[in-house]
Formats: structure tokens, sequence, C-alpha cells
């Protein structure tokens, strides 16, 4: 134990850690929500979310691409060191990309580490079942705590022929009892679980010693995850059956940015109140920021003046 020199946790505010996600299996319920980057990781985290995954989703919501293939392990590491600045609560999750791992668990070990070293992340994700349960072993064996993920794999989107839902019929639904016993068993401290019939993931959830994490795996699971952008209404075009969205952000930037664009064209915008003093002009009257000031982008005004 050694005493740090940087007060990164605020006074009253205790990170969750794996081991406390691991224990609670059964309830309350955790809720993990994806971020990548540090505005949206502090309303997240400010919101009470118990996990923020910076997940390889970033491919398709932050790169616009038409899958997670093409991500990469720098870049998980960038974006989760910008979130991790952000979550003083919420436990950071970085996912593990396509062949940042499945080359072997050496690779995989390594990865990790350079996702807790470089990302700042206090836990990894992989997807894989039976297949890369000695990989979790050996992270997990690292000091790297793993959170597994079976049923829909998006990495393996061409060997499933599409996102197509996991688990479906007596083969397939064996398989992902045997995924998600094979990852706990190899020292996962979280599961989750994508894309599967709600009574399979009933079966996963009643088996595992761990929680699991449900997206499109209906309610009875010990926990769930959104895609943030999912979340607050910002997907345009299809989002998927289980993407709840808790509200319409999309349409309020569309509309707030239309009011901006109207208010430049129109000369509204910048008015007195938005515009520093003139030249020789006394304080008089003068509220708000002053020419020696500018804002922090975090709300807060920072001054320039010596
Ligand atoms: O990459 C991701 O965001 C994920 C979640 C959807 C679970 O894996």
């Amino acid at each position: 134990m050694y005493s740090s020199p940087v007060a990164r946790v605020g006074p009253g505010t205790k990170k969750v850690t794996a081991p406390e996600v691991r224990a609670r299996k059964g309830g309350p319920a955790l809720a993990m929500v994806t971020a990548y980057d540090f505005t949206m990781a502090r309303l997240l985290d400010e919101a009470g979310v118990d996990l923020i995954l910076v997940g390889d989703s970033l491919g398709m919501v932050v790169q616009g691409l038409a899958n997670t293939l093409p991500v990469t392990v720098d870049e998980i590491a960038y974006h989760a060191r910008a979130v991790a600045r952000a979550a003083t609560r919420a436990h950071v999750v970085g996912d593990l990309p396509f062949m940042s791992y499945q080359v072997s668990s050496t690779q995989a070990v390594e990865h990790a580490g350079k996702l807790v070293k470089e990302g700042a992340v206090e836990s990894v994700k992989l997807e894989g079942g039976e297949d890369f349960a000695e990989h979790v072993w050996r992270i997990v064996r690292a000091g790297v705590p793993v959170m597994g993920h079976v049923g829909l794999m998006p990495q393996s989107v061409h060997a499933l022929g599409g996102f197509k839902v996991q688990g479906r019929g007596h083969d397939a639904e064996a398989k992902v009892l045997a995924d998600a016993k094979a990852i706990e068993e190899a020292g996962a401290y979280a599961l989750v679980l994508e894309a599967i019939p709600p009574d399979l993931a009933a079966k996963v959830t009643a088996a595992a010693g761990i929680p699991t994490i449900g997206i499109g795996a209906g309610p009875r699971c010990d926990g769930q995850v959104l895609v943030c952008t999912d979340l607050l209404g910002m997907t345009r075009g299809h989002a998927p059956k289980f993407a709840k969205a808790y509200g319409q952000l999309g349409d309020a930037i569309v509309a707030a940015t239309r009011r901006y664009v109207d208010e430049v064209q129109s000369g509204a915008f910048p008015s007195e109140e938005h515009s520093y003093r003139p030249n020789g002009a006394t304080e008089n009257g003068r509220r708000g920021a002053d020419a020696g000031d500018r804002g922090d982008g975090q709300g807060r005004v920072v001054s320039l003046r010596h």
C-alpha cells in the first residue's frame, strides 16, 4: 500500500471496484453505459452509473464504421484515458478489440496491460467463450480483472453472418451456457450477455456465480448495459430493438444548433451579453466573463489575467 500524491477521487467519492461488482451478484442491479470521451463520461458518472465501458462500439458510434473490426488497442486506450479522467465513482472497463487477444494468451496479457497502463482502465472486457478461457485466466493471473462477453459477439460478425440473436435452439443454447461457465471458471468477475433470448439469459444468470450484464438479453440479468447514444436518443437511422431511449438528445442537439445557425445569420448572436467590454469602457453594469477570461469547457470560467 502506498500513499498517492494525486487525489484522483474526491472526498466522499469511492470508486466502484471489480470485487464490488462481483459482489453485486443477485442485486442491487448493475447499470453500465458506454462512453468514449470526458464530457459524456463525466455526466454518466454524475448520474450514478456503476460501470462505464469504453467499448469497441466506438468504431460504429464515434468513427461511423459498419462494424467494430477495424478498432485498434491504441484507439481504445486514447478514448479510455479521457473517460478515466472523468470517472470519479464508476468503474472503467476497456474493450480488447478484434485481433488484440485472439492470436495468443500472451498477446491478450500484453494488450490488457497496455489498456491499464495507457488507457487507465480498471478492467478489460473480451468477447469469447470456451476457446478464450485460457486467455481470461492468464490476464486475471497478471492482475487485471476481466469481464467476459458471450452470446452475440460482434467481433465474429462475419462468421455469424450478421448481427443476429444467438442461443436459439437446443445446441446453440447449450453452447452459450458452456461458454458462460468456462469464462466464469477462468476467473472473470462479470459477464456480458448480448442478444440472446430472455429465458436463456435467466438460465445463465441462475447458473453463474458472477453477475450477468445484459444487452438485448431481457430483464433477468444482474445488470444491464446500453450504448450511450442509444440511451440518450442520439442514434440516427436504425437502432436495435433492445435500445430504449431515455431522452431525445439527438433532436435537442439539432434544434439548438438550428437556433444558433439562425442567430448567426440574423446577427442576433453574439449580443452584448456574450461579447467582451470594448476598449476604454468601464466595468460599470457589466457582469460575467471579462476579456481576461475564458470557459474551460467544463462550466468554469478560467481567468487568464495574472
Ligand atoms: O462495444 C460495446 O459497446 C459493447 C457493449 C455493447 C456491451 O461490447
